[in-house]
């Protein structure tokens, strides 16, 4: 069985292999520290063991509880921001066909999202379209008080309970947030809602291997069990026993770290298939979350090609030299098409017939590549075999755990996000919020 790889070549043409490898030490010295639980943030290492420490029992009431749900509901509308939703949207997304929210029969409930934005036409349409649809609710909110996501349940709780009633409301919405504390706590104490707890010691943004990502999955008809598999080799492929040169995470780390300490302050994420965006998303917020602070930090970007080369693409090849790019490179795809023959090839295209359509895409990858390493922008590949649970279990774990080195690395806590404050406190002062 083949796992994630990552590989770094293309990054000597930049940097010396012996400047990359120079990081050893102190990675080494890292990870260590993040396994004694020695560093800052050692509170919220909770997600290190993740893959290999959830419960089974757990795992068995998600199943029954996303079943429930299955019988009730064509719909499940999931209330989260943050890392209460980016991680469950980049598993569905990357997993999910994107023309199955046009099919009118399916046999797992459709999902959509709410609580991610104060959008007042987004939650206008939203109530419109659920009007005449049978749905239930997965409000996921660890402090229950974010803004996004309690307004946009303050909206449907009622809604679905004058639709559907108090008593049948009350089992179609299901709660993941604090064991004890917070608003979202009570109200599900008192309504009677079920409960699933995201852990103390796993933040938002390292809870997709918890309910958090998991509830949501299961119920859209994809096998977490294969998710959290994946997760757990990936678990064993990065652990502190491994060595340094055969460890994925440290390579990662000290690849980025290295170029960012050369001057390359950018990472755009790239991918090749539309299915990874989200999960560009919640790379982004992983490593934007964890990392930028202090005045320092990789800004992570990310863009989507080969849409994007028609875009970005220019600044990518000739813009200001501050870039690297990590490419996610699927190497297998699901289906087969090949390109036909055309009589008059007024399109030009007859040079291709026959071949597959993601020969096409590979090429265009391979070129890709070529032309950006000579425009001068380093590039890091991280190959996946097939978009999968199992794979993608894998990539989360993997991205989880380079990020907590890289952190290290930079010197900062990559648990905390002291930042994401400021702009709170401003709009609470300009609501006139008491207490602000
Ligand atoms: O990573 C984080 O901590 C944040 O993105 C939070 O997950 C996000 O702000 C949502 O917070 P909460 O789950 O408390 O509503």
């Amino acid at each position: 069985m083949k796992n994630i790889e990552i590989n770094i070549e293309k990054v000597f043409d930049f940097i010396p292999e012996e400047k990359i490898y120079a990081l050893k030490g102190a990675i080494q010295e890292h990870i260590k520290t993040l396994y004694e639980k020695t560093g800052k943030g050692n509170e919220f290492l909770g997600w290190l063991n993740l893959p290999s420490s959830i419960d089974k029992s757990e795992i068995e009431s998600i199943k029954a509880t996303a079943e429930r749900i299955k019988e009730r509901a064509d719909i499940l509308v999931v209330i989260g921001i943050g890392g209460s939703y980016l991680g469950a949207r980049a598993v569905l997304e990357a997993l999910s066909n994107p023309f199955d929210h046009l099919r009118k029969n399916s046999s797992y409930p459709k999902i959509v999202f709410a609580g991610q934005n104060i959008s007042e036409d987004y939650l206008f349409e939203l109530i419109k379209f659920l009007e005449d649809k049978e749905y239930a609710i997965n409000v996921i909110s660890k402090s229950g008080t974010t803004t996004e996501p309690a307004l946009a349940f303050r909206f449907l709780k009622e809604h679905l309970e004058q639709k559907a009633g108090k008593e049948e409301a009350r089992t179609r919405i299901v709660a993941i947030t604090d064991k004890q504390k917070g608003a979202l706590k009570q109200m599900s104490d008192e309504e009677g809602y079920e409960t699933y707890v995201i852990p103390d010691d796993v933040g938002g943004r390292y809870s997709v291997l918890t309910p958090v990502g998991l509830l949501p999955i299961a119920i859209a008809g994809f096998d977490i069990e294969k998710l959290i598999e994946g997760a757990m080799i990936m678990q064993t492929l990065t652990s502190y026993k491994i060595e340094f040169e055969e460890n994925p995470a440290t390579i990662y780390a000290a690849a980025r770290n290295a170029l960012y300490n050369s001057g390359k302050t950018t990472e755009i994420l790239v991918n090749y298939i539309p299915y990874l965006q989200y999960i560009s998303e919640w790379w982004k917020q992983l490593y934007g979350e964890s990392e930028g602070k202090e005045n320092k930090g990789i800004f992570p970007v990310s863009v989507n090609f080969t849409t994007d080369l028609h875009s970005m693409g220019q600044y990518i090849q000739e813009g200001l030299r501050n870039n690297f790019e990590t490419v996610i490179s699927v190497n297998k795809v699901k289906h087969e098409l090949r390109i036909p023959e055309e009589k008059n090839d007024l399109d030009g295209l007859n040079y291709l017939a026959g071949k597959r359509v993601d020969e096409v895409n590979k090429m265009a990858e391979l070129g890709t590549m070529m032309a950006h390493i000579e425009g001068g922008v380093p590039n890091i590949k991280i190959e996946v075999p097939e978009l999968n649970e199992f794979y993608l279990g894998q990539l989360i774990y993997f991205f989880e755990k380079a990020c907590a080195i890289s952190g290290y690395t930079l010197g900062v806590n990559p648990f905390d996000q002291p930042g994401v404050e400021a702009y709170k406190k401003n709009m609470f002062k300009l609501l006139k919020k008491p207490g602000y």
